[in-house]
């Protein structure tokens, strides 16, 4: 009896082992060590290999099932299909000889069948905490469904709006940055891998948003200072926050490409920042080094990858065709082999894959339709939402309104309402999630009212990208001249006859993302001819923007009287713009970008250096003659429907050393009739030292609710963290004594100013 019983607590133990507790990444790495002691070069070369999950033209139709069964492969992507997934990981586990399980990665970016606001739109939230949250959940839906590795966060600063992939980052700040960055982490991950988390892969790994001219891919070329004191700041926060993966960029970095870049990958990731995790490079890029001119054949290519330090080579098969030839010819070391090896096997015992190989089918569907996930996805969508422009208070609208004019392509497209990168929507899969769109949402808000729509001819991109192709879209020709005035007078009737016109434009989700850069700006195709046929029939008109980047704006800016940007909202972006618009939400969504008036004016970013002529001298107000240099609307912007003042900016100490820390108070006060969100933001200078400082730069942001008349105070450090910078002349992180100015307030403009003495 007693040993039954002991027998029964044993397998309990074990079982909640299993299931639930995180072992540390000390023990994963004793099991790894173990472990890696019984493999033969092949199998740790395939460890290093990730293959892809689904058939491309590129990767030709074998099925990797007799290269996993030799353990030649460590990690797939790009494969959704659970049934496949758990096939796959039965011949891992049961036919290879060491029964290694296989790591199974795809890009769960906003959301799985809960598909959240893209990452722009989150970061415009400004506040963390909805971002872990919805990552959380995604990292739940993802587990269940068999994926225990994604390519999130993106944490590429974008300071060009061209750059398709602005969409799948938070902007241009690297303090905003780092907050999203790390809320991301720790939204997949948990406060420690295990095996409920999703471990996460960094990317990309860096300096990618400063592709020239914004085209996707082209070099990028970033002197260190830039590199370390913006570009790096988010991944280092990321690394901090316990990311378990990085993933190399694509492009060359300085004229080394990114993922052969030692300087990059060993020396500032692993031996500067400790970092005890692994790098994958981004899809195709080793075998890539040698298309850039970097390496003479692929296996130089594979050389040079393995010796900067690149754990896994993703999708290109350089690694395994080349690097045990390496081994074998000196090359390379075993013991090299070894310690790229290492950290993926630990994450594998890090996420339990060992003991729980199999994804449970039959909870599937279950946990992916979870409805909470709605609740939360519609909560955050309008958090995310900045509005641009109110005049005479357009908005909120009233429930009483008869009639209304949908007019612009995006009103009713399922598709585009949730924006591109969704797990379910790439690849042809097939989404299974029911997207509200903005013609739903006012149909639910308003059951009884009449809405006709105009959409206007479909939107196509000039050339078509990838998932264009794979989803076997047509490029489409722009409408004639006559199908044009077709449209113009279909919106003036319906305008002329509603009440309201309210126009849902901007670009179809296909225009952003990767390879989804563009040279200019504007609303594509006749959007803003329909819009100007709208308002020029007196009717009140609001736009509701849909797009992955902001656009160029300058005509609605000046005539429509109220202009909300959505981003892509999501699953139920449909109700979540109808309760902001009708206000049932107030919107306190912040720019997370300079918002440029024109594509020539980009790259555009607030936190640019002062010059020996600064721009608000009168002769010198704009750095072009045609137009004004200064966005459109500024970096941290966004109105409400209420009005904020801050007052009594306070510093704790008003003087400090280099080593000290202050306090900034700063009191704000909702002064107008309904509740809503301030996001209260600090922002700082360094008047004169070893460099130059950028005129503002963002140290400190809070999102608080307010109700009509009440007053919070909000409090921010500032010390080390915050004052100091890498300086490009004594080549390192420095605090240095200089007199800072300290700004309080609503966006990057704020007027709101102390000053900080710090003394040596
Ligand atoms: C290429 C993209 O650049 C990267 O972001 C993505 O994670 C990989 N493909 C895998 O899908």
């Amino acid at each position: 009896m007693f040993r039954k019983t002991a027998l029964i607590l044993l397998v309990l133990a074990t079982v909640a082992k299993t299931y639930g507790q995180a072992i540390s990444r000390d023990e994963s790495e004793q099991r790894a060590q173990a472990l890696l002691k019984q493999m033969n070069l092949d199998e740790k070369v395939g460890q290093l290999n990730q293959s892809a999950g689904i058939q491309m033209p590129m990767l030709g139709s074998e099925k990797p099932d007799t290269l996993i069964e030799q353990g030649r492969v460590g990690s797939i992507l790009w494969l959704t299909n659970v049934k496949e997934i758990n096939r796959l990981q039965h011949i891992a586990v049961e036919k290879s000889r060491l029964h290694i399980p296989i790591l199974f990665a795809f890009d769960v970016i906003h959301g799985y069948r809960t598909v959240f606001p893209v990452p722009l739109a989150m970061a415009s939230s400004w506040d963390p905490g909805v971002e872990e949250q919805a990552q959380h959940f995604a990292a739940q839906d993802a587990r269940a469904a068999g994926i225990e590795w994604t390519f999130t966060p993106m944490v590429d600063i974008a300071r060009d709006a061209r750059w398709g992939r602005i969409v799948e980052g938070a902007g241009e700040d690297p303090y905003l940055g780092k907050a999203m960055a790390a809320a991301q982490v720790r939204g997949f991950q948990g406060d420690q891998l295990g095996p409920d988390s999703v471990l996460v892969c960094v990317k990309h790994f860096a300096g990618y948003g400063a592709a020239d001219g914004g085209r996707d891919y082209d070099s990028s070329y970033i002197p260190e200072e830039l590199f370390r004191n913006v570009y790096l700041a988010p991944f280092y926060a990321a690394a901090k926050a316990g990311a378990g993966s990085f993933m190399s960029a694509y492009m060359d970095l300085n004229d080394v490409p990114a993922s052969g870049n030692k300087w990059l990958l060993t020396d500032i990731l692993r031996n500067e920042w400790g970092f005890k995790g692994f790098l994958v490079s981004d899809a195709f890029a080793v075998g890539s080094l040698q298309v850039h001119g970097y390496a003479k054949d692929p296996s130089d290519a594979a050389y040079k990858a393995i010796t900067a330090g690149l754990n896994m080579d993703m999708a290109s098969q350089t690694y395994t065709k080349n690097l045990a030839q390496l081994v074998k010819d000196g090359k390379v070391t075993e013991a090299q082999i070894d310690a790229m090896v290492l950290p993926i096997l630990a994450a594998k015992y890090q996420l339990g894959l060992f003991d729980h190989p199999y994804a449970d089918e039959s909870k599937v569907e279950a946990t992916l339709n979870r409805p909470e996930g709605l609740t939360l996805e519609r909560k955050l969508a309008a958090r995310s939402m900045v509005l641009l422009k109110n005049d005479k208070q357009t908005l909120p609208l009233k429930t009483s309104i008869k009639k209304i004019a949908l007019i612009g392509p995006l009103g009713d497209s399922t598709h585009d309402i949730e924006g591109g990168w969704t797990v379910e929507g790439l690849f042809g899969n097939g989404s299974k999630s029911h997207p509200v769109t903005l013609l739903a949402g006012l149909k639910n808000k308003l059951p009884n009212a009449q809405i006709s729509t105009v959409s206007g001819p479909e939107l196509s991109r000039v050339f078509p990208g990838l998932l264009d192709q794979l989803a076997g879209k047509k490029v489409l020709p722009p409408p004639t001249p006559q199908e044009t005035a077709d449209w113009i007078a279909k919106v003036k009737a319906a305008a002329s006859d509603a009440d309201l016109v309210v126009a849902a434009m901007g670009e179809i989700a296909s225009m952003s993302s990767e390879a989804s850069s563009r040279a200019t700006l504007d609303l594509p195709g006749i959007q803003q001819q329909m819009l100007e046929a709208a308002v020029a029939t007196g009717k009140p008109v609001v736009l509701v923007l849909l797009a992955g980047r902001p656009l160029d704006i300058r005509w609605p800016a000046e005539h429509v009287p109220a202009i909300l940007e959505a981003w892509y909202p999501g699953t139920e972006g449909g109700n979540a713009i109808a309760d902001v618009l009708f206000g049932d939400v107030n919107p306190g969504g912040k720019l997370p970008v300079s918002w440029p008036r024109v594509a020539g004016a980009e790259p555009l970013y607030y936190n640019h250096n002062l010059t020996h002529e600064p721009e608000d001298r009168p002769q010198f107000t704009s750095r072009y003659w045609d137009i004004q240099s200064k966005p459109l609307y500024p970096f941290g912007y966004g109105l409400s429907y209420t009005t904020f003042k801050f007052a009594n900016l306070k510093l704790s100490q008003a003087s400090i050393g280099t080593d000290g820390s202050t306090q900034v108070s700063v009191e704000v006060t909702n002064t107008g009739s309904v509740a809503g969100d301030a996001v209260g933001q600090v922002y700082i200078h360094q008047r004169w030292g070893s460099a130059s400082r950028p005129v503002r730069q963002l140290k400190g942001f809070q999102r608080v609710a307010l109700q009509p008349g009440e007053t919070k105070t909000l409090t921010f450090p500032l010390g080390k963290d915050e004052l100091e910078f890498w300086s490009p002349q004594t080549k390192n992180w420095v605090v240095e004594p200089s007199t800072f100015d300290v700004w309080a307030g609503e966006d990057s403009t704020a007027p709101l100013h102390a000053e900080l003495t710090v003394t040596q």
